[in-house]
């Protein structure tokens, strides 16, 4: 395994009480929307949820006139011979378009910034798996590639990617990759003030990364929030029949101590 670049970018998220940031969410989105669906696919997540709480929180009629931007098949039109018809709120995002694009729907669990259990394993329980943070890290992770390299080498030098191919010039004799990351078959998508966001938001590279990782966090978990509520009320729930139990259990033995 290749050793990698992954900065530790802080989230809303994070935490057993962080929700994800609507206004981050939306910019997220366009980004998503502008950027990224040339290639990549979205297709396990409705267009309905972009409108439900603990997500982007769109306005239902916005969330409608999204949908309503794209295409889907439709199996059971024309005689079962299918035809195309305009989205609607329970339809899908599109599929990949570019095949080797993978489809971002699950992306944010499918990987990890922190691989674990490091020490006491409290880094996980408090900041989460780091998908984010991977995410994040690869858009802004694109670099000159090293020196070692041959000039023609396929893919684009990436510093938190180690899936990719690797030049076997920058290889020393003990077999250690001598630069960061690997190189991947993704240009790269973001740069910076690539996007101007209604809110005011700042477009800067680092900024446009975090707002689009956020994003894709949130279509590989859009109920987080209900999660996190309903785990905390079992742990206040748990905690007070601890007590009640302790209680009981020391009224029922008192006559015999
Ligand atoms: C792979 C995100 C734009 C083409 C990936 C991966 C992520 C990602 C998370 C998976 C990396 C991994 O396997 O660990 C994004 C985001 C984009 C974006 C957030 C927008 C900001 C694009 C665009 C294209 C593209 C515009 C096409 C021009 C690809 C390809 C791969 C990939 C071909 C597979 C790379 C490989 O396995 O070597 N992308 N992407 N992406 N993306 Fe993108």
């Amino acid at each position: 395994h290749a050793e990698t670049h992954i900065e530790n970018f802080s989230f809303s998220y994070e935490g057993p009480f962080g929700t994800f940031d609507q206004n981050q969410l939306q910019r997220g989105l366009q980004i998503y929307t502008e950027i990224c669906a040339a290639c990549h696919g979205m297709e396990y997540v409705a267009y309905r949820t972009l409108a439900e709480e603990g997500g982007p929180g769109l306005p239902e009629d916005q969330m409608r006139a999204y949908a309503q931007q794209f295409e889907v098949f439709d199996e059971s039109l024309a005689d079962g011979q299918g035809d195309y018809r305009t989205a609607t709120p329970a339809d899908y995002f599109p599929e990949s378009s570019l095949s080797n694009a993978p489809d971002l729907s699950l992306m944010g669990k499918a990987r990890a910034g922190f691989h674990g259990p490091y020490g006491t394993g409290l880094n996980q329980l408090f900041n989460g798996m780091g998908g984010g943070e991977y995410i994040a890290s690869l858009l802004v992770g694109y670099e000159e590639p090293p020196e070692c390299a041959p000039e023609d080498f396929e893919g684009y030098y990436n510093t938190a990617f180690d899936a990719g191919g690797y030049p076997a010039s920058c290889i020393d004799e003990d077999g250690h990759h001598m630069a960061p990351g690997s190189w991947i078959a993704m240009p790269q998508p973001l740069y910076g003030e690539d996007i101007v966001f209604n809110d005011g938001h700042s477009n800067e590279l680092h900024e446009e990364a975090k707002d689009v990782a956020a994003f894709i966090m949130w279509a590989s978990e859009p109920h987080m929030a209900a999660r996190k509520q309903a785990g905390f009320a079992g742990v206040i729930g748990l905690s007070v029949l601890a007590v009640l139990l302790y209680l009981t259990n020391k009224r029922l033995w008192a006559p015999h101590k």
